[in-house]
């Protein structure tokens, strides 16, 4: 008996006008539906033992990483293998840019061989804009400074929805280095329009300027910040980002906002533990904790990161399949 064909979601009926993905920002309750709805099909594709569809067959999709990566790069890699893309990884150690200048060089050049996809990530706020001003191609932000993680977002809207089945009226207490984390911005973009209930817990000095326009409840106590919280996202400390010293001690940091089964008690009884990653163990999480099956999910983030890059890949570029082999 012959297998059947993997066939790609059919997009026909499907709305979504963008074409780069740079943030959360200007995402609407829809398109955010529509990436969600369409990343559940691959997350079952992706538990496949042939995971290979033929999607983006003929397209190019170069990743163009300015910052270290492991999680994304990689993500993104799969994501457009799988949809049966060629990838090509470019790996630019930050210490050969000369900024701005360079960046467009190197936009330029590589608009010159006809991608159809750019996933960059680079450390300044802006960057991807900048890109998808001087490129012909879609341009995915896979993160810029400590702007904008789209994805990221993303695939942590998808697994709380698949987790608790909805967004709408959740609690969801963001928890420590916000200030330099644009995993922080892009949820808090993606969660409000979603309509969830947003809390920032932090101390002063790991919180953004004018936090009070974000549209969040802030607080800087554990105990209030993660009380009845459905949902408690830890960030990693953002040290390569600051200059100067923004906590006393480590020591001190993990006392007052590392998470911890006694800090974790207020929240909901099933509340949900989620980390972006890299962690630091024993820094803004226990150890301990960030393994529990029964409450964390950090791992199904990673999981579901290649469904929803998929989903990305997958919108950005069927604009083009249909002029494309006409
Ligand atoms: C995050 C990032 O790079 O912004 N990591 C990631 O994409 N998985 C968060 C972090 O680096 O702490």
């Amino acid at each position: 008996m012959s297998e059947a064909p993997h066939l790609a979601p059919d997009l026909s009926g499907i709305r979504f006008s963008h074409r780069h993905l740079l943030g959360t920002e200007g995402l609407s309750a829809d398109d955010i539906a529509v990436i969600l709805d369409l990343s559940e099909s691959f997350v079952e594709q992706n538990r496949q033992i042939d995971k290979k569809l033929s999607a983006l067959r003929g397209r190019t999709h170069i990743n163009l990483f300015f910052e270290n990566s492991t999680r994304t790069r990689t993500s993104f890699e799969l994501a457009g293998k799988r949809l049966g893309g060629d990838v090509i990884n470019m790996s630019v150690g930050s210490s050969a840019i000369k900024k701005g200048e360079t960046l467009i060089d190197t936009a330029m050049t590589l608009n010159a061989m006809h991608p159809d996809v750019l996933v960059m990530r680079h450390p300044d706020s802006g960057a991807a804009e900048l890109l998808s001003q001087k490129v012909d191609c879609a341009v995915i932000n896979a993160g810029d400074g400590s702007h904008e993680h789209p994805t990221q977002a993303l695939l942590d809207a998808l697994t709380i929805r698949r987790r608790l089945g909805r967004l709408e009226g959740l609690i969801v207490a963001i928890c420590g280095d916000i200030a330099h984390s644009r995993v922080a911005r892009s949820n808090i973009h993606l969660l409000n329009t979603m309509g969830a209930r947003v809390r920032l817990v932090a101390p002063p000095t790991l919180l953004p300027d004018a936090v009070e326009r974000l549209g969040v409840e802030v607080h800087h106590d554990m105990t209030s910040g993660l009380k009845d919280a459905d949902i408690v996202m830890m960030l990693r400390l953002q040290t390569e980002r600051m200059q100067g010293s923004f906590v006393p001690s480590i020591r001190e940091y993990f006392h007052f906002y590392g998470l911890d089964a006694g800090k974790l008690a207020v929240a909901k009884p099933d509340a949900l533990i989620m980390h972006p990653g890299p962690m630091n163990r024993g820094v803004e999480i226990d150890a301990e904790l960030a393994d529990d099956i029964h409450r964390s999910v950090i791992r199904e983030q990673v999981e579901m990161g290649v469904a929803v890059r998929m989903a990305c890949l997958m919108l950005l570029t069927r604009h083009l399949s249909n002029w494309q082999g006409t």
